[in-house]
């Protein structure tokens, strides 16, 4: 088994980056974060990778029509030769010919148990709901948002005391669970994309967690 390459797309904090890169440094993830980039200078997530020796650049997208962003992004992506670009918290819709480039090769972290809640604050569309259940799910990135082939998806049980800030904060603890974990069952092959569904070999597609206390 190779190791990945992974290239990181990032717009804001960098928690999943950085639980990535943690993930790769502590054995529990065959694969490594080669470089970052954000489309924002201001992308906390460019500070994260830096402080961690990870070579992070940014393509700003103010200004830029979507395909110049997207064709400006992909050859900072290629340079890298990553096995991966790994969307995280990566505030662009992204254009046809790039989706078309990276096909089967571009996954996303989604805070909610998709097909449910897609698109902006999913966590606060959740709560204003009341949903019981929450979570997150990672998938394939294809041409409708949120809607690609799913890898993994976490849940948890909802304490209706729960602020949307402090439910929003659960899932996030999820998603660092599990954005390493796909990414090892890709480069393990345990997790594949098989007639546009993942296929999961000896390796349970759902994390599951009961209210606490
Ligand atoms: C996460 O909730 C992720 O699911 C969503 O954007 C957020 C990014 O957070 N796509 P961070 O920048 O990784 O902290």
């Amino acid at each position: 088994m190779r190791r990945l390459r992974l290239v990181v797309l990032a717009s804001g904090r960098g928690s999943n980056l950085e639980s990535l890169i943690a993930a790769s440094r502590e054995g529990r993830m065959e694969a490594d974060v080669v470089r970052v980039i954000a489309n924002r200078p201001d992308a906390q997530a460019l500070a994260v990778a830096r402080s961690h020796g990870v070579e992070a650049l940014c393509v700003p997208s103010a200004g830029a029509s979507r395909d110049e962003h997207d064709a400006r992004v992909a050859e900072a992506i290629d340079p890298a030769r990553p096995d991966l670009v790994v969307l995280a918290g990566y505030m662009r819709i992204l254009g046809a010919a790039f989706l078309a480039r990276y096909q089967g090769r571009l996954v996303n972290i989604h805070p909610s148990l998709l097909p449910a809640f897609p698109g902006l604050e999913a966590p606060r569309q959740a709560h204003a709901r009341g949903v019981r259940i929450a979570g997150c799910t990672t998938h394939f990135v294809t041409s409708e948002v949120d809607a690609g082939p799913i890898i993994l998806q976490a849940a948890l049980v909802v304490d209706p005391a729960w602020s949307p800030e402090e439910l929003a904060a659960r899932i996030l603890a999820l998603e660092h669970e599990i954005y390493p974990r796909t990414i090892d069952l890709l480069a393990k092959r345990s997790a594949r994309l098989e007639g546009g569904r993942v296929v999961l070999e000896g390796a349970p597609g759902a994390l599951l967690r009961e209210a606490r206390p």
